[in-house]
């Protein structure tokens, strides 16, 4: 019989390659591969015949059932990114850099969803009870019922949770679970995704939802929260820059509701505060009109969220100017400054170009190209853009402007926080008169020409 022989597996997404590289082909990390006791590849030697196993039941597609009941914890912000509440038996991962604060958000969480009535489960594998009780006191919890376990062997935790049959169970963190049966080191590839399939099946087969934190790692031998994505239903991210108070809990995946969804928090004393308008809070910094700054109408999920994108231009003394790009996609940002130079002779050549999304939010919708070119060019012609105005539309790489869907939902935010007039791509599909001036523009040369003159 052929020896099996060791799998390398890389610890950022868990793409297994048959050889070590310094860098993974699957996601482009580096240093991030690790050899791994090969998988064992289970009896040998025999087919599977039709004798054994048991018949499943099939079902028709039309078969009637009633959608799962939803369960809603009250913190309007963690449910509308769950998708309108926690579905029973679903499972739920939540990433984040250690010290966002997500061992905090699920505390909240759980606490809310124990005073509606739901059985739950806090296990902390990071924390002594102790710990999680005071946090619990300092943020007003101390009364939801919740039952707290500080455990990291699995066995002892799937034993517990058969006995109590808990509605929801929270595991902080997926990486510091040990299954006794994997011999690998907890947060160990092999450890972190057998811990996370040996609890998502419990809890889909018992009907316990079950939350995985996993810490996003940056490099070396601890697993990251990307190993698991595939085996649970919502992965959610928790993420925030650690100098600002405001965090952001974003739906990557969602088999229960629209992915791409957010919910904002604030970092306050008193944990995590919802905001509920997070277009005013994203604009509150804003000052005078200032040369640089833009305002751009996006959608974030289902809910429109203004933000002022910032932009710096200065001479360059490098060789090859700095292009320092935060909370938009530096890949767009070149095709754009690309667009500018050659379709628009408005060369960036020898200048630093510094681009930012006011109050840490990622923009990565396609519709903030124009809003982008703006701040740019505001930036390099030093002319302020009005106050009350704000952009959305796409750019091709021929210029021209291209609409984007729920232009109605961005007007209508945006006139709610007092904005007069709006640019947007010719052939922007509108229903009803909207109460802004709108400009609608063919092309970049176009909006070059209206607002900086003739270029
Ligand atoms: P935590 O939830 O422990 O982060 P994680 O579980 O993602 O590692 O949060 C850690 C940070 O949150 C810590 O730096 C302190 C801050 N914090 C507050 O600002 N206010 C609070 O009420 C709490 C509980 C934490
Ligand atoms: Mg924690």
């Amino acid at each position: 019989m052929a020896k099996a022989s060791a799998q390398f597996t890389c610890t950022d997404c868990g793409a297994v390659h048959r050889k070590w590289s310094g860098r993974c082909d699957a996601c482009g990390a580096w240093n991030s591969i690790i050899e791994e006791a090969p998988l064992s590849a289970g009896p040998a030697g025999k087919s599977l015949g039709g004798a054994k196993g048991r018949r499943i039941d099939l079902t028709t597609l039309a078969h009637e059932e009633a959608p799962p009941p939803r369960t809603l914890c009250g913190m309007a912000e963690f449910d509308r990114v769950l998708g309108g509440g926690l579905v029973p038996a679903s499972a739920i991962l939540v990433g984040g850099d250690p010290g966002i604060g997500k061992s905090t958000l699920l505390l909240q969480a759980v606490a809310a969803f124990a005073r509606k009535g739901l059985k739950c489960l806090y296990i902390s594998g990071e924390e002594a009870s102790a710990q999680v009780r005071m946090r619990a006191m300092r943020l007003g919890l101390a009364d939801a019922p919740v039952s707290l376990g500080a455990e990291t062997n699995l066995r002892d935790i799937l034993t517990t949770l058969e006995a109590e049959r808990p509605d929801l169970v929270v595991i902080d963190s997926i990486q510091t679970m040990w299954a006794d049966m994997v011999e690998a080191a907890p947060g160990s590839v092999s450890q972190v995704r057998a811990a996370a399939h040996e609890l998502v099946t419990f809890a889909k087969s018992r009907g316990v939802s079950v939350i995985l934190v996993g810490h996003v790692t940056k490099e070396g031998q601890i697993a990251g929260p990307r190993v698991v994505e595939h085996m649970v239903d919502t992965v959610l991210y928790f993420e925030g820059e650690r100098g600002h108070q405001f965090r952001i809990l974003r739906a990557v995946k969602n088999r229960f509701g629209p992915a791409s969804e957010i919910g904002v928090f604030e970092m306050t004393g008193g944990g995590l505060a919802e905001v509920a308008n997070p277009s005013a809070l994203f604009l509150s910094e804003r000052g005078q009109p200032a040369p640089g700054s833009a305002v751009f109408a996006g959608i974030e999920g289902t809910r429109p969220v203004l933000t002022e994108i910032q932009a710096l231009v200065a001479p360059s003394s490098l060789a090859s100017p700095r292009r320092t790009v935060v909370g938009l996609d530096s890949g767009r940002v070149s095709t754009i400054l690309a667009v500018l130079e050659s379709r628009c002779g408005i060369p960036f050549a020898g200048l630093d170009v510094f681009l930012n999304v006011a109050g840490g939010l990622k923009v990565l919708e396609p519709a903030a190209d124009l809003a982008l070119a703006a701040a740019l060019l505001s930036a390099r012609e030093d002319v302020a853009l009005p106050a009350d105005l704000v952009i959305f539309g796409e750019i091709s790489l021929s210029a021209a402007l291209r609409p984007v869907g729920q232009a109605e939902n961005r007007l209508k935010e945006a006139e709610k926080l007092g904005f007069s007039q709006a640019i947007l791509p010719v052939g922007t599909k509108l229903e009803g008169g909207a109460g802004m001036a709108l400009r609608k523009l063919p092309d970049l040369v176009t909006f070059v020409g209206d607002m900086f003159g003739a270029g």
